[in-house]
């Protein structure tokens, strides 16, 4: 059980590296006397340093624009990078088990096995954790099935690996949860070529709800549904987080779903988290430049345009120097371009810009 209020999640100083396929080496070199990977020149530096919480019956979401790293950080958390990526620091304590993320930090993706099917490759005791107490609705809920197996089998795998209840009382668990999720019949014995990208997507969170968990992923899991079924997931998550107190990251590029729906709000790009504070606050009152432009992005009643932040994203393996916000924003000093800025950490947020003490960004008055 967790008790109200615990901490669920600490990832702490988490680094990613990205095998540039361009360099020639694809070794990952030597191994240090303390046991982590030396990498060689082929490796470049994707995610640095990203740090959050979660806590008990809370929901956090991450925010930030595409390829910025969301989806990366979290399959590093978990231990379920593919090949070409490799934690190279930082810690995780999930349910007070602590890992070093660098270390085993990759599991290898057997031929034509799903990212589902990996959870339950790691280490045991870390395997167990996370089929027992985790759910994952990924970003790709069709490659997440594994293609030979029926979606019935697969969503009850983590229930019959994990605790001693009868196949029969599984069977009856996953076909509760897939009528939850208004999956036609057919659902539990239908391999997923047969299903729709929703409906594949609607499985996930069946699985996820058999299983109980008490902290799930959802890496964009509306992606792709139309409005009603987004509507319907949404509701279905509420009422899981609601009901049975679980703990929720909920990744997405869209602040305003973000804002309606979580406790606090992370905000990441070019691989840092460079904003996270509970919600109103952040809405209210953005400290990060980068933050004020999302907020200043949205589209809303009584604006006759959009705003878009200007200039591009950088490319997460991209070297550089100072602050990789630099280029797109519009207090950008000196320090900004030759520094990257620390994250300050206060009481209940933390920021990393250079000026935040200096700058009153404008927010939007919300939750007063
Ligand atoms: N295993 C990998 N090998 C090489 N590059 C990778 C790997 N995984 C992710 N990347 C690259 O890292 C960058 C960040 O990817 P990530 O999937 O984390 O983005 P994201 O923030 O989740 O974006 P989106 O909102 O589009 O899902 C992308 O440019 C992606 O191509
Ligand atoms: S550190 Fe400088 S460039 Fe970066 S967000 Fe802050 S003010 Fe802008
Ligand atoms: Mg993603």
């Amino acid at each position: 059980m967790v008790s109200p209020g615990s901490t669920v999640l600490c990832v702490t100083d988490l680094c990613v590296a990205l095998h540039d396929a361009d360099r020639v080496a694809h070794t990952t070199g030597t191994v240090s006397d303390d046991g982590h990977d030396v990498l060689s020149s082929a490796w470049r530096p994707a995610i640095r340093g990203v740090s959050f919480t979660v806590n008990h019956g809370e929901i956090l979401s991450i925010v930030g624009e595409s390829a910025s790293g969301k989806t990366l950080s979290m399959y590093a958390t978990f231990r379920l990078l593919d090949p070409g990526a490799r934690a190279t620091s930082g810690t995780v304590e999930l349910f007070g088990q602590r890992v070093d993320a660098a270390r085993g930090g990759e599991v290898v993706r057997k031929s034509g096995e799903s990212r589902r099917r990996r959870v339950a490759n790691g280490d045991d005791e870390w395997r167990a954790t996370l089929g027992s107490r985790v759910g994952f609705l990924f970003q790709d809920p069709i490659g997440s099935w594994t293609p030979q197996f029926t979606i019935g089998h697969q969503a009850g795998e983590a229930l019959d690996e994990h605790t001693d209840l009868p196949a029969d009382e599984i069977e009856r668990r996953v076909r509760d949860a897939l009528g939850e999720v208004k999956l036609p019949k057919r659902g539990f014995g239908a391999f997923v070529s047969s299903l729709s990208r929703g409906e594949a997507q609607r499985a996930m969170l069946a699985a996820a709800i058999a299983n109980v968990p008490d902290l799930l992923i959802a890496d964009e899991p509306l992606t792709g549904l139309d409005a009603t079924s987004a509507a319907s997931v949404l509701a279905l998550l509420r009422d899981m987080q609601e009901k049975r107190g679980m703990a929720m990251v909920f990744i997405t590029h869209d602040l305003a779903l973000a804002a309606s729906f979580s406790d606090r709000i992370a905000i990441m790009y070019g691989g840092r988290l460079v904003e996270t504070a509970p919600t109103h606050e952040l809405i209210r009152h953005p400290r990060h430049p980068y933050t004020a432009g999302l907020i200043g992005a949205l589209p809303m009643v009584g604006r006759d345009r959009l705003r878009p932040v200007r200039g591009s994203p950088p490319n997460l393996w991209d070297e550089r120097r100072g602050c990789s916000f630099a280029p797109r924003c519009d207090f950008a000093a000196d320090v900004c371009e030759d520094v990257p800025p620390s994250t300050v950490v206060g009481e209940a947020a933390s920021v990393a810009c250079w000026l935040q003490d200096e700058l009153t960004l404008p927010g939007l008055p919300v939750g007063s």
